[in-house]
C-alpha cells in the first residue's frame, strides 16, 4: 500500500481555495482514494470551539498564535496522525503555513516564536504537499466584498493581506519541494486543469 498523503490548502481569504478543495477531494475519492477532509482552525470539537473565539473575539496577536497552535495540537494528535496511520489521506483546509502567514506576516509575531510552536506541535509531521492559491490582493478583496458577514480576519485592510500573501510566498521559497503554487486568478476551469496535473503526479 502506498503511504497515505497529508495535503494542505493555503491562500489569502478570497483566493477561492474552498471551492477547489471540494472538487479536489471528490476527484481523489472517485479514483478510489480514502480521503478525510478537515480544516483549521477546527477539525476537532475543541478546535471548532477555539475557531469561534479566534474568528470573532479580539485578542493579542501572540494569544492568537498560541490558540491557533493549541487547536492544531489537538487536531494533529486526535485526527491527522490516526487517519494517516490507518492509510487515509488527510486534506486540511489550512495548517501551520497559515500561522506563519497571518500571525507572522500579518500580525508581526516573531517567526522564531512560531517556529518553536511548530516544533512543539508537530515537529515530526509536515505536509507532503501544500497547494498555495496565490492571487493579487485586490482580486481577493473584490471576491470577499460579495460576502455579507465577514469574520475578524476578513475585515482586515489590504496592507494586512499584502503581508499575508508575501509571507506565504516566503514559505514557498523556504520549502520549494513541498509547495505547489496555483494561480488562483485564473478561471475555474484553468485552476481545475492545474489541480488535475497535481492529482496525476500524486497517484501511483
Ligand atoms: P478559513 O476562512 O479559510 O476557514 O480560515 C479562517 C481564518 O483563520 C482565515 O482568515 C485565516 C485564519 N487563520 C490564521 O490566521 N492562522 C492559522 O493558523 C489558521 C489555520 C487560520
Amino acid at each position: 500500500m502506498n503511504k497515505a498523503k497529508f495535503i494542505t490548502f493555503e491562500g489569502v481569504d478570497g483566493a477561492g481555495k474552498s471551492t477547489h478543495l471540494s472538487w479536489f477531494v471528490e476527484t481523489l475519492r472517485s479514483r478510489g482514494i480514502d480521503v478525510l477532509l478537515t480544516r483549521e482552525p477546527g477539525g476537532t470539537p475543541l478546535g471548532e470551539s477555539l475557531r469561534e473565539i479566534l474568528l470573532h473575539q479580539p485578542m493579542h496577536a501572540e494569544t492568537e498564535a498560541l490558540l491557533m497552535f493549541a487547536a492544531r495540537r489537538e487536531h494533529v494528535e486526535r485526527v491527522i496522525k490516526p487517519a494517516l496511520a490507518r492509510g487515509t489521506w488527510v486534506i486540511s483546509d489550512r495548517f501551520s503555513d497559515a500561522s506563519f502567514a497571518y500571525q507572522g506576516g500579518g500580525r508581526g509575531v516573531l517567526v522564531g516564536k512560531l517556529e518553536q510552536l511548530e516544533q512543539w506541535t508537530h515537529g515530526e509531521l509536515q505536509p507532503d504537499l501544500t497547494l498555495l492559491f496565490d492571487i493579487p490582493v485586490e482580486v481577493a478583496r473584490q471576491r470577499l466584498s460579495n460576502n455579507q458577514s465577514l469574520d475578524r480576519f476578513e475585515q482586515e485592510q489590504a496592507d494586512f493581506f499584502e503581508k499575508v500573501r508575501q509571507a506565504y510566498l516566503d514559505r514557498r521559497t523556504k520549502y520549494p519541494q513541498r509547495f505547489a503554487l496555483i494561480d488562483a486568478a485564473q478561471s475555474l476551469e484553468q485552476v481545475k486543469a492545474s489541480l488535475e496535473t497535481v492529482i496525476q503526479a500524486l497517484l501511483p
